[in-house]
Order: structure tokens, then sequence, then C-alpha cells
């Protein structure tokens, strides 16, 4: 049994005023592509849509002129550093298990590199799932950042994914009682 879900993330005040600021659409399609990925890498699917789900709730808008200055993002962006803070707080706050607390705001500090000197990551299956599935949502120019979507669809999605997390709890529960 979870002891928060994904609906319980999503209620959140900071979920609702930071995840909107970095696009809901690009959160929730993200945590979809998690979902999947996780069978293909063999990890928790909860960890991973909720990785997936707050990846990017660090983000703050580097406008100039009423624009987003990419070169400014680039030189002063901290979003997966801050975002893993942040997430952490929320996922505590909320009751989550402290170890999977940890597991994801890793995952979400390593999602990307772009804020690192150069260099390559060794990520863990987790971690690689949640930069994939970051990947797999990407639009040029940063467009996935502002697709919008209407509270009600959010929810109705959001809640989807947690019944498919919970029914492969279920599965592997039973598959582990009949081993
Ligand atoms: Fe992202």
């Amino acid at each position: 049994m979870r002891n928060i879900s994904l609906l319980d993330l999503y209620n959140h005040p900071h979920v609702q005023k930071y995840v909107k600021r970095s696009g809901m659409v690009h959160a929730i399609s993200t945590a979809y592509h998690a979902y999947r990925l996780s069978q293909k890498y063999g990890v928790d699917p909860d960890l991973a849509t909720k990785a997936a789900f707050l990846h990017d709730i660090g983000h703050y808008t580097w406008y100039k002129n009423g624009h987003w200055d990419y070169d400014m993002y680039k030189e002063n962006d901290i979003h997966a550093i801050k975002g893993a803070e942040r997430a952490h707080r929320i996922l505590v706050s909320l009751g989550e298990d402290r170890k999977n607390a940890k597991e994801i705001a890793l995952a979400i500090l390593l999602h990307t590199d772009s804020y690192l000197p150069a260099g390559s990551l060794n990520l863990n299956p987790l971690q690689k799932v949640v930069a994939l599935s970051d990947e797999a949502d990407e639009e040029p120019g940063g467009n996935h950042h502002y697709r919008t979507i209407s509270d009600m669809k959010a929810i109705t999605m959001i809640k989807k994914l947690d019944e498919m997390v919970d029914e492969y709890h279920e599965e592997e529960k039973v598959k582990h009682s009949v081993s």
C-alpha cells in the first residue's frame, strides 16, 4: 500500500503553484512515460511516476522583456537542485516513506545534466527512467512547458495513473505470494 498517491501530490498547494508554472501537461505526460518505462527497466512505478510528475517543480521563469531568455537560463538555472529539495519537503510533509522520498529526490536531482559541468552521470535505473521520460515529452524551444490542461482533465489522468500503479503493486503481491 502506498503512503501517498499522485492525487495527494497534485492537490498539494505547492505542487499546484510550481508544477503549473513549469507545465502540468508536461508533468503528467512525463509521469505516464515513466510508468511505461519503469516496466522496461524493472523499477517501482510508484517512485518513477512520482519523480517524473515532480521533476520540474524547481523551475524558475527566466524572462527578459516578456520572452524566455535561454542564455540566462543556461547560466543561472538550478531547477533540478531546487526541485529535488522542494519535492522532498512536500513528500515528507504528506507522509511519504523517508527512503522513497530520498530516492525520488535523487531522481529529480539527476534528471538533467544541463546545470552540471561537462561529464557523464552514472544513473541508476530509476534515475534513467525519469530522465528518459522527460526527454520523451520534450518539444523544441521548450514548448512542452506551455501546454495547458483543465484541472478536471488533469485530475482524471492522475487518478487513472494512480490506479495503474496500484494495480501493478497488487499484481506483484500476487506474483510473490505464489512463487
Ligand atoms: Fe522536464
